[in-house]
C-alpha cells in the first residue's frame, strides 16, 4: 500500500489547483463566517427592532467627528448620540466641554467597548454609555443631539425629535441629512459632511411648508402633525 508522508501530503495541497468545489467551498465558509459574525457580534440588541428601523454599525471617520464638533462649537450644556456605536462623539463631545455626554446604543458589544474607550483615556465615569432603544429614549430634556444613522430611519426620527426636543435644542446629523428639514449649517463635503438643524427654525419651517401644502389641498395629516409638534 502506498503510504503518503506529511511532506508529501503537504506539498501535494500547496501545488493543487482549486477547482469550481473548491472555489464554491470556501465562498460558502467565508459567508458563514460572515454571517456568523453579523449574527454574534453585529446582531444582538436588534432582535425585537423592526429590520426597516436596523442601522448597521459603520464608525464616524475622523473628519465626519471634527465637523460634528465645529457645529457644536459654542453650544453648552449635555449631549446625546443617538446610535453611539464605538462611543467616538460622546467621548469627543465630552473632551469640548458637554455634560452630561451620553450615548444610547443598542449593540452590547458596542457599548462595552465604547466603555473601554473612555477608560482608556481616562475619561471613565465621566461619560455615559447606555443600552438602550434610541427610540424609546426620552428626549424632552436634551439640547444637543447628534445622530449618524440611515436614511430608512432619519424620516421617522424627524417626527420624534419634532415631538420631544425643547425649541433651544441643536440636532446634528452626520453622513446623511434629514429628508425634510431645512439645516441651519452645514459642515464638510462630500461622505464627511454633517448638518446642524435649530430645533424653533426648524418647527417654524415645518409649520410653514404644512400650512402651504395646506393651502394647495395636497397635504390631509397636517393637523395631527401640528399637534403632535405643538
Ligand atoms: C452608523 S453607526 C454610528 C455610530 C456612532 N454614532 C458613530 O458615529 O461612530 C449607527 C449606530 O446606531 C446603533 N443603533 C441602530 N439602531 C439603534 C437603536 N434603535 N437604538 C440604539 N442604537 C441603535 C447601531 O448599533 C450603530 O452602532
Amino acid at each position: 500500500m502506498d503510504e503518503d508522508t506529511p511532506d508529501e501530503v503537504l506539498t501535494e495541497i500547496r501545488t493543487r489547483q482549486l477547482g469550481g468545489w473548491g472555489v464554491a467551498q470556501i465562498a460558502a465558509g467565508t459567508g458563514l463566517a460572515v454571517y456568523a459574525m453579523w449574527v454574534g457580534i453585529l446582531q444582538p440588541g436588534f432582535r425585537k427592532v423592526p429590520l426597516r428601523l436596523q442601522v448597521p454599525y459603520i464608525p464616524a471617520s475622523k473628519a465626519q467627528v471634527q465637523n460634528v464638533m465645529t457645529l457644536l462649537r459654542g453650544r453648552k450644556g449635555g449631549l446625546v448620540d443617538l446610535g453611539s456605536g464605538d462611543g467616538r462623539i460622546v467621548l469627543e463631545a465630552h473632551r469640548h466641554g458637554f455634560s452630561p455626554a451620553v450615548g444610547y446604543e443598542l449593540n452590547p458589544w458596542l457599548v462595552h467597548l465604547a466603555r473601554f474607550h473612555a477608560w482608556r483615556a481616562g475619561h471613565h465615569g465621566k461619560v455615559s454609555y447606555r443600552r438602550e432603544d434610541l427610540w424609546k429614549v426620552d428626549l424632552t430634556k436634551c439640547k444637543n443631539v447628534t445622530v449618524f444613522l440611515a436614511p430608512s430611519v432619519l424620516s421617522l426620527l424627524q417626527e420624534k425629535l419634532l415631538a420631544e426636543l425643547p425649541d433651544d435644542a441643536l440636532v446634528v446629523a452626520g453622513r446623511f441629512p434629514f429628508p425634510d428639514w431645512k439645516p441651519s449649517r452645514i459642515e464638510g463635503q462630500g461622505v464627511e459632511r454633517a448638518w446642524a438643524y435649530d430645533m424653533q427654525a426648524q418647527r417654524r419651517h415645518t409649520f410653514q411648508t404644512n400650512d402651504n401644502l395646506l393651502a394647495t389641498g395636497s397635504h390631509s395629516d397636517n393637523e395631527m402633525i401640528k399637534k403632535k409638534i405643538s
